[in-house]
């Protein structure tokens, strides 16, 4: 059973901690990245890429010119929030990975005016970035209730509140979803489907395939922010686990995987190096041009998508793209 602490931190705000299942059910920090250090294509978890400084570069991704996702969902969301709204009617909406929330004012916005009840439950792993956005939002929205939900994804989809208001949206915006593979794909979609009642509804945003040419700009800005974001993961694992990875001695890599339908992102070596993390008591070898693979995110095509939230007892009920079909967003519903 999940203990959780609720704070009030003001009339409109509550802060609920999701506290961690029990240790046999997740990775103890640092274990995943000595299991992905140990593979014959070494690996490191996508995760390592946020600590303060990543949060930042990712932002600054965000705003190059070739990073176009974040502002085509953006673009989408301001032309359609409203018949979103419209096409649900009241809901509780429930943010996985909510961040600083930027994109969902095109949504709350939306929700305020059907002139009901107006609940946001946003998710996030860091309380700070939780309390400091909500404060924000409750600044522009005075009738909104926040219920912020401290915890992972997991954790937040077996344990979400019953809503007040009848249905529920849930929404995972930016195409974190890319982030998983296949299987964690279906898994998740699996928890989603027992967390949730029959009528509430899902909306995901997800970026999908295109030519390889701007699919590889955008992991490959000229400004080399992408670069540095990519080798940051390095630095945070040196302070985290008291690592002596030299970030000088890897280099960005970024390229279109056709048959898998993903970008993926490694960290080549440009020597024979030996690394050691001394708080993991682990020590690994890295051969000359032997590469580091830090994630993938895949590039949906929106009829496989759909079938596989069908599958799910996720009926798609309507797909919302912009004009060179770059970026999708689909509704669908328990
Ligand atoms: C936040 C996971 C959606 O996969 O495009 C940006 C992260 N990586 N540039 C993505 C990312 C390289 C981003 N996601």
């Amino acid at each position: 059973m999940i203990a959780s602490s609720h704070t009030p931190v003001s009339s409109h705000l509550t802060i609920t901690h999701l506290d961690h299942t029990p240790a046999s059910e997740i990775t103890p920090a640092g274990e995943d990245v000595m299991a992905g250090l140990s593979q014959p294509q070494k690996t490191l978890p996508p995760r390592y890429f946020y600590d303060e400084r990543g949060s930042q570069l990712f932002e600054q991704i965000c705003s190059t010119p070739e990073y176009y996702p974040t502002r085509t969902e953006a673009s989408i969301l301001r032309k359609y929030a409203h018949d979103l709204a419209q096409r649900t009617g009241s809901c509780e909406l429930v943010e996985l990975g909510s961040g600083s929330s930027t994109k969902t004012r095109y949504i709350l916005s939306a929700y305020d005016q059907l002139d009901a009840p107006f609940y946001y439950v946003p998710i996030d792993v860091s309380q700070e970035i939780l309390v400091a956005s909500a404060e924000q939002l409750l600044q522009d929205y005075p009738r909104l209730q926040v219920q912020g939900l401290v915890g992972t994804y997991e954790q937040a989809i077996a344990h979400l509140p019953e809503s007040p208001v009848g249905a529920r949206l849930v929404i995972f915006l930016g195409s974190t979803l890319g982030n998983f593979s296949a299987a964690d794909c279906d898994r998740f979609f699996v928890e989603l489907d027992n967390a949730l009642n029959p009528g509430d509804y899902v909306l995901l945003g997800v970026d999908l395939q295109k030519p390889k040419e701007i699919l590889e700009a955008a992991y490959n800005d000229a400004a080399g922010v992408t670069a540095a974001f990519n080798l940051n993961m390095l630095a945070h694992l040196n302070w985290r686990f008291g690592g002596d990875f030299d970030l000088n001695q890897f280099t960005h890599r970024a390229l279109y995987n056709e048959a898998a339908g993903q970008m993926e992102m490694y960290l080549d070596s440009q020597r024979s190096q030996t690394v050691h993390l001394r708080d993991l008591d682990f020590t690994v070898n890295i051969a000359a041009g032997e590469s580091l693979h830090t994630e993938i995110s895949r590039k949906f095509n929106l009829d496989h998508l759909q079938a596989d939230l069908q599958r799910h007892h996720l009926t798609p009920r309507q797909v919302w793209t912009d004009d060179q079909n770059w970026f999708g967003l689909v509704l669908c519903q328990r």
